[in-house]
């Protein structure tokens, strides 16, 4: 292996980096209109209670689905920035706002299309359009099943641009009994792929 690629291999490619442990990173959470809204909410509240700072983007379909799943009461977490939708003031137009990654999750089939398209209607679409251009972390978590060819063609090409993509699978190997450990296991894989600690799920061989 030449020097490059091991180091590439150690530290990942250029524009990541790994966060800190104990907080100090910031990330931007999108949150669209598919299914699975508590996966985005739930990650908000860990990265928030580890110190990290949490920019929230919800899309107005997303504010419906939540309302739904979660129920008319949710709150986001107290230390959250929400930014509007469409707000074209907010920091998260700017590839000079630098934030350590960007999360959508659930990402709908519709935000997933914008964002493989560089559609960037809407702030959520941008921000994780600028993480593309700037070669920053962004972590996809696609909702939706059975998947379109569009779809599939829609993840391929945002993993050739370097996009993670997470689709939130149910495993049973951790032996998952409620919907919040499903969700739980879900988040812990998005925390991992940002290098954020957490006991969230079981992992295989821990011996718990
Ligand atoms: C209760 C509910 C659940 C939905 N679940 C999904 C889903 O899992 N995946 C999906 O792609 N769209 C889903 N949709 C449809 C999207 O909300 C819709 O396509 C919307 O236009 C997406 O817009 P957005 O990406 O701007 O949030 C759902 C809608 C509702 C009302």
């Amino acid at each position: 292996m030449q020097g490059k690629e091991r180091l590439m291999k150690r530290i990942g490619p250029p524009g990541r980096r790994q966060p800190p442990r104990g907080g100090g990173c910031r990330f931007v959470i999108g949150v669209s209109g598919a299914s699975g809204a508590a996966i985005g909410l739930r990650l908000m509240s860990e990265l928030a209670s580890r110190g990290h700072e949490v920019h929230a983007v919800i899309t107005d379909a997303a504010v419906e689905v939540i309302r739904h799943e979660v129920g008319a009461s949710w709150r986001l977490p107290k230390a959250v920035v929400r930014h509007g939708i469409q707000d074209p003031r907010s920091a998260l137009n700017s590839s000079s706002f630098v934030v350590d990654a960007v999360v959508v999750a659930p990402c709908s089939m519709k935000s997933l299309s914008a964002i493989a398209a560089g559609h960037a209607d809407n702030i959520l679409v941008r921000a994780a359009d600028t993480a593309l251009r700037m070669g920053r972390t962004l972590v996809v978590v696609p909702r939706e099943t059975p998947l379109s060819l569009s779809a599939l063609e829609n993840m391929a090409a945002l993993k050739r641009g370097g996009a993670v993509i997470l689709p939130p699978c149910a495993s049973y190997y951790h032996r998952p009994r409620t919907v919040d450990d499903m969700t739980a296991f879900f988040v812990g894989k998005i925390l991992d792929v940002l290098g954020v600690d957490n006991e969230l799920y079981r992992r295989w061989g821990d011996g718990r």
